[in-house]
Order: structure tokens, then sequence, then C-alpha cells
């Protein structure tokens, strides 16, 4: 079996999902890459191929329970190991109490926090094994600022986030013993497509950039199993301290 460390990295195919996934390729891990679409999955794994590691694709949905057993599933039969799992695909949606859809936002725990939970389980066997024989393995969760910080407009998305920085303290509570643990990352405005709505307002230069966001993934994932980081809030200069 190889040496190489592995990571499953979801909402890959392109933002800051792509940048984790680029720089783990460059720096020698395998990969599982998964979103929605395969057509941005596959021309995405093409470009981390030329690093010369070996790039999984699974398409999955993650409000689909289904498809996020396929994927666990897949992602073991495949590598047999999970060194890091990034759990990253998620979505965004403003809209006030007031009037948001309770629809919207059951599809945004689903997304959001439902999902996590499934993979969390899921994995949880072959992230202990990992950490057995290779000492440590580590779960890296996107949430939000707003998750931190609660800001008008952000009512079922920040809720969510906020879901799922709980959800993993509580990860660390039970399983860091076990040399597993989970940092949530809670950025503010990050320069990728699910800011474009307010490029006219915040500059797309002067957001948090993806690649900030995999220099910290990245530096999560060398720590050693003593090192427990529960949620690591991201902002940007100037008087944003408490706001996106
Ligand atoms: N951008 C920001 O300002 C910001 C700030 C704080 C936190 N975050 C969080 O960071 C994460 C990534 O955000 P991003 O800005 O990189 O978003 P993005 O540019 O919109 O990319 C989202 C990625 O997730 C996938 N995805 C979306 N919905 C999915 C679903 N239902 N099932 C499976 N995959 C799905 C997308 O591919 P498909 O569409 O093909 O599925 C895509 O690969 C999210 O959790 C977001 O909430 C973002």
């Amino acid at each position: 079996m190889s040496d190489r460390r592995v990571a499953l990295v979801t909402g890959a195919s392109r933002g800051i999902g792509a940048a984790i996934a680029e720089r783990f390729a460059r720096t020698g891990w395998d990969l599982t890459i998964s979103a929605r679409g395969r057509e941005a999955l596959d021309d995405r794994a093409e470009q981390l191929r030329a690093h010369g590691g070996r790039v999984e694709v699974v398409t999955a949905d993650m409000s689909d329970d289904d498809a996020i057993g396929s994927l666990a599933q897949a992602h073991v039969a495949a590598f047999g190991r999970c060194d890091a799992l990034i759990i990253n695909a998620g979505m965004g949606q403003r809209g006030r109490i007031e009037d948001f859809p309770a629809r919207r936002f059951d599809k945004l725990y689903a997304v959001n926090v439902r999902a996590p939970f499934l993979l969390l389980q899921q994995l949880l066997p072959t992230l202990r094994a990992t950490a057995r024989e290779h000492s440590a393995a580590k779960v890296v969760a996107l949430a939000s600022s707003t998750g931190v910080y609660p800001e008008p407009g952000y009512t079922a998305y920040g809720a969510t986030k906020a879901a799922l920085i709980n959800l993993c303290e509580t990860f660390n509570l039970e399983e860091s013993e076990n040399g597993i643990s989970a940092t949530t990352l809670a950025p503010g405005y990050v320069d990728t497509d699910m800011t474009e709505w307010t490029k006219d307002a915040i500059p797309a230069e002067e957001m948090i950039s993806a690649n900030d966001i995999a220099v910290l993934v990245s530096s999560i994932t060398d720590l050693s199993r003593f090192a427990v980081v529960p949620n690591i809030v991201v902002t940007r200069p100037g008087t944003y301290l408490h706001r996106a």
C-alpha cells in the first residue's frame, strides 16, 4: 500500500474546495474529489493528476443520503484510509426570518449540517483506523464568520454554520483521544462564485482568497494528534472583525 496521505474533499470542483484540492495534490497527497457536476470535476481531476498523484472522482449531491453513503464507500474502497476529511461543499442563501421559506431552510440544513454529520459518521471507522496506523487524522469543515457573529439576512445560513461548529466541537470531545480532531474554519467573504453577488460593493481583490483558506487547511492537516484546533475565524482587514 502507498505511503502517501489521502484526503476526501467535497465541493472540490471550484472555489475554496478546488484550491484545497490543488494544494493537497501539489504537496504529494492522493485524493477523492466530489461535487454534483461531473464535467467540472473531471476537468479538475485532470489538472490535479498533473502533479503525479492519484485522484478519484465521485459525484454526490450533499442533500441525498444515499449519494453521501456511496461517496464514503467509494473513498474507502479506493484508498482504505482517510488522513483528512475536508467537508467543504455548502450552500448559501440570503433572506430575513420574516419571509425566509421553511423549505429552503430545510435544504440549507441538509447540505450544511446533515451531510457533514453523515460524512463524519460514515467515515469514522476509517478515520479511527488511519489515526491508529498513521498517528493522526484530521477533519476540516468550512463554516462561516456568520456562524460565530450573526448578521441580518443570514438567517438560515448563519444558523447552519453555527450548528456545524457545534457538531465539530462535539466530535472533538468524543473522538480526539482516538487521534482524530475536527477544525471548523469561519471566514468572512472569500473570492469565489458564492460571493459574486456582492462584488460590486466589495471588490474581489479585497476578499480573503481561496488560497488563504487552502494554506490554513494544509497547516491543520500537518498538526500532530496532540493539537486540537476547534474553530478559526478569518476576517478581512479593517473594521470587519465581526462582519463577513
Ligand atoms: N465564499 C465565501 O465567502 C465563503 C465564506 C465562508 C464560508 N464559505 C463556505 O465555504 C464552502 C465553499 O464555498 P465556495 O465559496 O468555494 O463555494 P462555490 O464557489 O459556490 O463552490 C461550491 C462547491 O460545492 C459544490 N456543491 C454545491 N452544492 C452542493 C451540493 N448540494 N452537493 C454537493 N456539492 C455541492 C459545488 O459544485 P456543484 O455545484 O457541481 O455541486 C462546488 O464545487 C461552503 O461551505 C461555504 O458555505 C464560503
